[in-house]
């Protein structure tokens, strides 16, 4: 027998299609909201933030962004999980799993050094996706978000740095604070800020 196909056929009209952007937009602004990092952003920042994402999902045990590669963008984790996993005499070693709210990619951005780590996905992942330009521009308008996400920044880095070089707790805290107030300083002369 010949299966039956029916075919259903919405008019994309002008409308429709703003409506859709509509939502679609009003979507990536309240995803953006459960970032805590942007919790000092207004509404009409948010708003221009939302404009600048593009989704990203990945099914599970894809791979996000891989260590080593250049990078271009900052990854907003919206649903689902991922880990970071750092190469260290060729085995791979799980760093940590990053869940709704938080982001990854910072680092390449702030530095452009290549991606420190690889980052896979643990379940099906909906990510959105944010241009270094976008970033950059957010950071030159809004310093006062690059302390926390330089802190962050010192503190994944210790916690690779513990991996890859094999850091005890205290050595691994020096580490942090010395990377931070110099990261910081560092961002501060790339920013302009
Ligand atoms: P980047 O180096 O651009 O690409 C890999 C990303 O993994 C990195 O930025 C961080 O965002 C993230 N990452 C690296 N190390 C850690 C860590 N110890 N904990 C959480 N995230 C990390």
């Amino acid at each position: 027998s010949i299966p039956a196909h029916a075919l259903f056929v919405t008019e994309e009209n002008k409308e429709r299609k703003d409506d859709k952007s509509a939502s679609d937009r009003q979507r990536r602004a309240e995803a953006l909201r459960r970032v805590e990092l942007f919790a000092p952003l207004e509404e009409d920042e948010l708003a221009r933030l939302a404009d600048a994402l593009h989704a990203a999902p990945f099914t599970k045990g894809e791979v996000l962004t891989r260590q080593g590669a250049e990078a271009h963008w900052l990854y907003l984790v919206i649903s689902g999980e991922v880990a970071v996993r750092v190469a260290k005499d060729g085995i791979d070693t799980e760093v940590a799993r990053l869940g709704p709210g938080s982001f990854f990619g910072e680092m390449s951005l702030m530095t452009g050094e290549p991606r420190s780590a690889t980052v896979a996905a643990l379940a099906d992942v909906q990510c959105y996706r944010l241009d270094a330009t976008a970033f950059r521009d957010l950071l030159a308008r809004r310093p006062q978000l690059a302390e926390p996400i330089a802190r962050l920044l010192a503190e994944r880095r210790a916690n690779l740095a513990a991996v890859t070089e094999g850091l005890d707790a205290e050595a691994k805290r020096r580490r942090m604070e010395s990377d931070s107030s110099d990261l910081f300083k560092k961002m501060k002369a790339f920013f302009k800020l």
